[in-house]
């Protein structure tokens, strides 16, 4: 039963001092598949990439690494992970080339300088190889990093806010990296704030927040857990607040309004939401009207709809284990 989930934990809990950082947080990611762990900040995703990874202690619960176990086998689970942090573990005073053929000779890598040339190259780093890593962007050093823990081919990679304030190129690389290692069957668990980055690479996506898994799902099954984006445009102001007030009524959600364009949108709680409903009710209402449109949700949209389902001091949302369908 193990053998399927690379990354298997439950009830993990971790507290500093009064802050409980991590509630019991239940895991399940397939072998070989993403992981995108997605949550604002504070919600508990660096603590649990730490916990996962043996680099701190769970209160209590318990996981399964590569089918090892979290705190009575650490080593074992060390010998088969990779985990990149936000906290790059290269020395700046030695090259890029010299700091990978170290990281693959402290851990007795076959060829560690064919593995360097090899990772240089994938990450487009060939060209700065042979210049110390301190003259290196931090664009470059964050892809030094994730190459540095890819030298052993962990089954299982960490990687806590991979292209958090990168450039565009940083991250396109990074984004066909991982998608490189899922094809070579490698299971990746990555956190991210960008819905974007979630959307382009998780199998599947864990909604945290305070420290527990809130929703999973593919990016799909999230999406279809709201409703359209439905909007509407007037062709003046004087009638937006009346036009708001029915999409409040067939939305459930509250609207958002954009002034510059007199529009106010909001996403539909209700997934029957059509077109012609929206223009019956505006018309009886005698909203006058330039516009109506209703658009699939982006995860944005879900983001800020299922995180608004879960109000502070709850316990009782949806509460589904895996990381996976
Ligand atoms: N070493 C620490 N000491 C005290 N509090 C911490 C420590 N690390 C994290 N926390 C707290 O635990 C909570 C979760 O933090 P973290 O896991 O870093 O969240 P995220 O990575 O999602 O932003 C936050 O309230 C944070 O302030
Ligand atoms: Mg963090």
């Amino acid at each position: 039963m193990t053998s399927t989930y690379a990354v298997l934990s439950e009830g993990l809990e971790k507290r500093f001092g009064e802050v409980p950082a991590l509630r019991g947080l239940d895991l399940a990611v397939p072998e070989g598949s993403v992981c995108g762990i997605l949550g604002p900040n504070g919600a508990g995703k660096t603590t649990a990439v730490r916990l996962l990874a043996t680099l701190l202690r769970p209160d209590a619960g318990s996981a399964r690494i590569a089918g090892h176990d979290l705190v009575r086998e650490a080593a074992a689970v060390r010998e088969r992970i990779g985990v990149t942090g936000q906290d790059t573990s290269i020395d700046g005073d030695l090259t890029g080339r010299q700091n990978l053929h170290l990281f693959g000779r402290l851990h007795r890598v076959r060829g560690p300088a064919g593995r360097a040339a090899e990772l240089l190259d994938r990450f487009g780093l060939t060209e700065a190889a042979d210049r110390p890593a301190s003259t290196w962007s931090g664009g470059m050093r964050r892809r030094l990093d994730l190459a540095a823990s890819l030298v052993r081919r962990p089954g299982v990679l960490f990687l806590d806010e991979p292209t958090t304030g990168l450039d565009p190129f940083s991250r396109a690389l990074i984004w066909d990296v991982v998608r490189g290692l899922t094809a070579e069957g490698t299971t990746v668990l990555l956190t991210t704030q960008y819905l974007e980055e979630a959307d382009q690479l998780a199998d599947d996506i864990a909604l945290v927040d305070r420290g527990r898994v809130t929703h999973t799902g593919s990016p799909a099954q999230l999406k279809s857990l709201v409703g359209a984006h439905a909007e509407v445009v007037v062709p003046d102001a004087g009638t937006l607040a009346k036009a708001a007030a029915v999409l409040d009524r067939l939305t459930g959600a509250q609207p958002s309004f954009d002034h510059e364009r007199n529009a106010v949108g909001a996403v539909s709680k209700d997934p029957t939401l059509t077109i012609p409903l929206l223009v019956r009710a505006l018309d009886t209402a005698g909203v006058p009207l330039l516009d109506v449109s209703l658009r699939p949700p982006t995860l944005d949209d879900v983001f800020l709809r299922l995180t608004e389902t879960a109000p502070h001091g709850t316990t009782g949302t949806t509460d589904e284990r895996e990381c996976a369908a």
